[in-house]
């Protein structure tokens, strides 16, 4: 009997400091070092966390890689995102007005580590009722193709 409480006690302070550790400040300050900021945070200068350290964008949208993206989106993402209004998750039309190239790749690639490590993907985790954004098993080309499709919505 008594055993018995003791376990669930365990149980119980475990589960409550596993869930106060995801959100303390020791992962802002990981990522607050690596970006460099001091007070401010601007999200247009942050890569994210993941295999995406840089990426070049050319001005002229590549169409043929576009509709690739726009093929994988359909089939993995829409349950989700609707391309141009808010739904589960927001609408990827001008994400690139918002967020890094890098950023919405590591967020599209790593988004587990991104939501618990990252300090725009936490907030938006927030605003989203804690719906976490899902991994999809994409891979760089994919998710550098979808990019090339958000840019043309
Ligand atoms: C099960 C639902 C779900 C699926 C499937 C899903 N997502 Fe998400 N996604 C979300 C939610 C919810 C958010 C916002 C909250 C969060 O980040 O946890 C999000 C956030 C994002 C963001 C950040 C958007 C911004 O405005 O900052 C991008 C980019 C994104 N998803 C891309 C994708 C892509 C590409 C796919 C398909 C490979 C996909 N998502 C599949 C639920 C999903």
């Amino acid at each position: 009997m008594y055993i018995k409480y003791l376990i669930i006690l365990l149980v119980v302070t475990t589960a409550i400091s596993c869930g106060s550790g995801n959100q303390g400040a020791d992962a802002d300050k990981g990522t607050e070092q690596k970006t460099g900021e001091a007070t401010v945070h601007d999200p247009m200068k942050n890569k994210g966390i993941g295999p995406i350290k840089n990426i070049v964008i050319a001005n002229e949208i590549d169409r043929e890689m576009a509709a690739k993206g726009e093929e994988i989106y359909n089939l993995k993402c829409k349950a989700c995102h609707k391309p141009t209004e808010k739904f589960i998750g927001p609408a990827p039309k001008g994400v690139l007005d918002r967020r890094t190239p890098e950023w919405v790749m590591n967020m599209i690639l790593n988004p587990e580590i991104m939501i618990k490590e990252d300090p725009d993907a936490k907030a938006l985790l927030i605003e989203y009722n804690m719906a976490p954004m899902a991994n999809q098993g994409i891979t760089e080309e994919e998710a550098r193709a979808m990019l090339e499709y958000f840019r043309t919505l």
